[in-house]
Parts: C-alpha cells; structure tokens; sequence
C-alpha cells in the first residue's frame, strides 16, 4: 500500500487540471508529470478515453503517464519512449486531435479525451498516406523515431495544408529527434505525406 502524501496528491491534482497543451512536440523542458511518476501518493482514479476508436475504462494509479498507460495497460508498443523527458517525441500521438508528448502528460489528464496512436492510423494492408511517403522516401533508418515522426508529419499536415515546406517542416521537428540523424529523408516524407494526405480524412475512427 503506498503512503498518502498530501502535499505531493497536491500537486497531482494541479497536474491533473493543467493545460495538455504544454505537451506539444515543440517543448522539451521538464515535464512536472514525470516528476510526480516518482512520488508516493494513494490516489487511484478510473480514467475513461476513446483509444484509437475504442472506448476504454481502467483504474490506474494517478502517477501513470500517458504513455505508460497506452503501452503497458493497453499493450499498442508502437508509441515508444527514447527519453522520458519530454526531449526527443518518440512518444507522440495525438490527443483530441493535437500531437501531444505521451511521456509529458499524465494519464488522468486524457480522460475524457479521443487518443489515437500509430496503431490507429492505418493497416499493414492500408498503410495511412503519411505512412506511405516514409516508405518511399527511406524516411527511416532504425524506425525508432519513426512513429513519433508520423504523428507530428501527421500534425503538421492538419495545421499546415497540404503545401508544407521544407523550412516549416524542418522546424516544427524541433521537438523530434532522430538518433540515426537521416532527417534530409523524413523531411522530404513529411512533405510528400502532407501532399497525400490532401483534404482526404483519417481513416473513419481517427477523424477528430
Ligand atoms: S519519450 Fe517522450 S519526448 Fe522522449
Ligand atoms: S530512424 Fe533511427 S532514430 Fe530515427
């Protein structure tokens, strides 16, 4: 049984209220939601969200972080964690509609919310046109950064158009880092993705 700690349940409710907009790919400070992972605290709420179209209900110890949730509770490993800090964006998906960094939000802050991941996108035999124009491009070496990668082209398109530019893209991924450094090629995939991509939707369960 962990210890009840009311200054630190404190501030995980103040973490629970806080705006989920500071986890956007383009921050890279310290996140408090990993800093309250560490604390002791009682707190186990139920949180519900629609996962890449599912609806899903678990009760979880307040200091699980999104990520966690969706890759430990939930099992869909294609969201990965190369940092935990809020640096690199392996751990983006989209959360009502926005990319948001897994790993800098708790799990408590997305209930309620629409959550799709990489899984969601598309299919092996209906890969999501953003998917397409990495595979066309090489846009990976590894593929470590790759779903994180994905989700922010993915984005970008929906804010930018279907008209991206090298220089926008090149720095909206500031907050997405590649380990193998091929970024000329995710890039270029990023741009040809968006093309794709047009005003064509996601598909039927990743609309929103
Ligand atoms: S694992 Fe989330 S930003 Fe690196
Ligand atoms: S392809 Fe290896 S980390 Fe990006």
């Amino acid at each position: 049984m962990q210890r009840s700690n009311p200054v630190v349940e404190a501030r995980v409710m103040r973490a629970m209220k806080s705006d989920i907009a500071a986890a956007r790919p383009g921050w890279h400070g310290h996140c408090s939601a990993s800093l309250i992972r560490d604390q002791e605290v009682s707190v186990v709420p139920t949180v519900s969200m629609t996962v890449n179209g599912t609806p899903v209900t678990a009760e979880i110890d307040v200091r699980t972080l999104l990520v966690d949730f969706l890759r430990e509770d939930l099992r869909l490993t294609g969201t990965h964690v190369g940092c935990d800090t809020s640096q690199c964006g392996a751990c983006t998906v989209h959360v009502d509609g926005e990319a948001v960094k897994a790993c800098a939000v708790l799990a408590v802050q997305a209930d309620g919310s629409e959550i799709l991941t990489i899984e969601g996108i598309g299919t092996v035999e209906s890969l999501h046109p953003m998917q397409l124009a990495f595979r066309e491009h090489h846009g990976l070496q590894c593929g470590f950064c790759t779903p994180g990668m994905i989700m922010a082209g993915i984005d970008m398109a929906r804010r930018h158009g279907s008209e991206l530019v090298a220089a926008t893209v090149r720095t909206e991924l500031e907050g997405n880092i590649c380990r193998c450094t091929g970024y000329h090629n995710i890039v270029t995939a990023i741009i040809d993705g968006a093309r794709s991509m047009g005003d064509a939707p996601l598909a039927p369960h990743a609309a929103g």
